[in-house]
């Protein structure tokens, strides 16, 4: 049987994500729950390399649970992927004593993490990000909280769109991932949702607003992914000037950063506390180069390599994604 671990580490990468600090929160209470001391890392992978470390208690993270962003601070670091930036993260964990390291953040993060358990440092990951683009989990944390910030904005632009009789585009994040769209876009009751994968039909889309309006509905919504568009073609523009030829006023609203912020709602809590949880008992465990992940309600681990080879498929049930389009009429 191996050694058990002594002292562990907590990093928030890359984007920010609305119950990144619950799940701190289950990392270091769980952690000090079982006698392990633990260590908070601010600002991810580049405060690794910098020594920015500082042990935590279960005080500490007291009120965490309601918090958006991270108190731990993220950062995306370029540094991280070179040798020479590894060589000194490892080489500031061994100064700390700390033998085991939980990585909370996206894809990107998720192959730092992989670096580090290639060299020896013991790495449980949790998934983070609000575009729910991580293969083997249901849910990243975050992706929820997004989800009904951008609800909440969509239900009001349909009032706006509706008084002035007006065609809307709304732009959401998900980077190349149609999650967000789609949920919100489906729950939101868009008229059409556009998805990196959507084949672009002008002369069915110029159609579709055009018949909406004659059924007398007073506005038209599209809801597009950032990610359907390419260098060259701008989607959401196309779509507005869709909606322009087809007769009817439009104006676009590109969400942005207010997605990532925000107190996370009670599923993006429970992921995150459940996950750290899950996390350092695997590290007591003594497993590593995995991340935990929810599958079908189940905490399950899947191999980081694996994670980041897979492509995440968007989780919708089936009998949703069956009828939105008799939905839109
Ligand atoms: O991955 C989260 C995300 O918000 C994406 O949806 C978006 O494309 C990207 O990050 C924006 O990154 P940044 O905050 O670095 O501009």
């Amino acid at each position: 049987m191996s050694k058990k671990i002594k002292k562990i580490g907590v990093l928030t990468s890359g984007g920010d994500a609305p119950g990144m600090n619950a799940a701190i929160r289950g990392v270091v209470r769980t952690a000090i729950s079982n006698d392990v001391d633990v260590y908070g890392i601010h600002w991810g992978y580049q405060g690794l390399m910098e020594g920015k470390i500082e042990q935590m208690n279960a005080r500490d993270v007291s009120g965490f649970g309601s918090l958006g962003g991270t108190k731990l601070g993220s950062a995306r670091s370029p540094e991280f992927k070179t040798e020479e930036g590894i060589k000194k993260a490892i080489e500031y964990l061994k100064a700390f004593e700390i033998e085991g390291l939980v990585v909370i953040g996206g894809d990107g993060s998720l192959r730092g993490a992989m670096d580090l358990h290639n060299r020896g440092i013991k790495v449980v990951g949790i998934p983070a990000s609000i575009d729910n683009d991580i293969a083997h989990t249901d849910f990243s944390i975050g992706s929820d909280t997004a989800l009904n910030t951008i609800l909440d904005a969509l239900d009001k632009i349909r009032d706006t769109a509706s008084a002035h009789y007006r065609g809307f585009v709304l732009e959401v994040m998900g980077n190349k991932n149609g999650y967000l769209a789609l949920t919100s876009g489906t729950a939101g009751g868009a008229e059409l949702i556009i998805v990196p994968s959507t084949k672009i039909d002008k002369d069915k889309i110029i159609h579709q607003i055009k018949s909406a309006f004659l059924r007398k509905k007073s506005s038209f919504i599209a809801v597009c992914a950032e990610g359907a568009s390419t260098p060259e073609q701008n989607i959401s523009d196309l779509i507005v000037s869709y909606i322009k030829e087809a007769g009817f006023e439009c104006r676009k609203t590109v969400l942005g950063h207010v997605q990532r912020g925000g107190k996370p709602t009670g599923r993006d809590r429970i992921l995150g506390n459940a996950f750290g949880h899950a996390a350092v008992i695997q590290l007591i465990k003594g497993n590593s180069g995995i991340m935990v992940g929810d599958v079908g309600n189940n905490i399950e681990c899947t191999p980081i390599p694996k994670v980041c080879e897979d492509t995440k498929n968007i989780k919708l049930p089936k009998e949703v994604l069956d009828v939105i389009d008799d939905l839109m009429i």
